[in-house]
């Protein structure tokens, strides 16, 4: 049974595309199959951390014009089979991304895929609106910090009110992923603890991912880190969010700073 999937925040810059990438390699190299949908109009990320930049011919806003038609525009992951990509237009056209358009697209992409992964752009206007609509999941993505909580926490209100599911008086099923988590700051108090995060919006924990510089290596590579880098520790924090989003019950651990100082011994003394 196909599923849409939003990955979405409100605040800008939170890992929303990181996730998307990380979530959807990790899904696709589970034997799912994937679409990676960009609905950051005018940005065009999605397609950089994929490394998928220089195959870009056509493009949601292409598909829904009518300009070209799905199989033109997707574009098929070289690494991992099952994973593809739709990309974002370049366009400063917003209003290119009409609501009956968006609908065509996402039901065909519902018959071909297990999991259509939609990248929304932050804020809660048109963009943002677009992404979730058809959304049957979401993955809220949350930093420890005050005002990454506080959007979370108005997207979350959004998603129980505007969305189809909404409408139609069912609610979708939302989830929280905490990324950026860095275990030294939370223990000097400089960030939120994951229980203050979830003491607040009070949703499902998916997963805590530890900030990383293997993440900025893996999208200078233009690779997903589960690609790039799966044995790192963000990358198995993605792989684990993964797995309970296809249901698997596994336990959530909280990354320590001990956890940081060993992988950084251990790192040092195989360099
Ligand atoms: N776990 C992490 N550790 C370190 N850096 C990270 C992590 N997650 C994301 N980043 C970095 O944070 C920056 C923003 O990430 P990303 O582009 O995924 O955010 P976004 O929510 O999609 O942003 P936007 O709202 O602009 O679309 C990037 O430089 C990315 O490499
Ligand atoms: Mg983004």
């Amino acid at each position: 049974m196909s599923k849409v999937l939003v990955v979405t925040s409100g605040k800008g810059g939170v890992g929303k595309t990181t996730t998307t990438a990380a979530l959807g390699a990790a899904l696709a190299k589970a034997g799912q199959k994937v679409v990676l949908v960009d609905f950051d109009v005018g940005l065009r990320n999605l397609d950089l951390v994929m490394g998928a930049e220089r195959r870009v011919v056509f493009d949601l806003i292409n598909v829904i014009q009518g300009d070209a038609n799905l199989a033109q525009a997707l574009i098929k992951d070289k690494r991992v089979e099952n994973l593809s990509l739709l990309p974002a237009s370049q366009t400063r056209d917003k209003d290119a991304l009409t609501s009956e358009g968006v609908e065509k697209v996402i039901n065909e992409l519902r018959s071909k895929f297990d999991w259509v992964i939609c990248d929304s752009p932050a804020g809660i206007e048109r963009g943002a609106q677009m992404a979730m609509y058809h959304a049957d999941v979401a993955v809220i993505v949350t930093n420890p910090e005050v005002s990454s909580v506080r959007d979370s926490d108005r997207i979350i209100g959004m998603l129980d009110s505007t969305t189809a599911h909404a409408k139609k008086g069912d609610k979708i099923d939302k989830h929280l992923l905490i990324t950026r988590y860095d275990p030294q700051r939370a223990a000097r108090g400089d960030m939120l603890g994951t229980d203050d995060v979830l003491d607040i919006l009070s949703i499902p924990l998916l997963g805590i991912i530890p900030e990383s510089g293997d993440v900025l290596r893996a999208s200078n590579v233009g690779a997903p880190v589960t690609i790039a880098e799966p044995d790192s520790p963000p990358a198995r924090a993605y792989t684990d969010a993964a797995r309970r989003l296809n249901g698997e019950k596994l336990e959530v651990t909280i990354p320590t700073e001990r956890k940081g100082l060993l992988d950084w011994l251990f790192k040092r003394r195989v360099a």
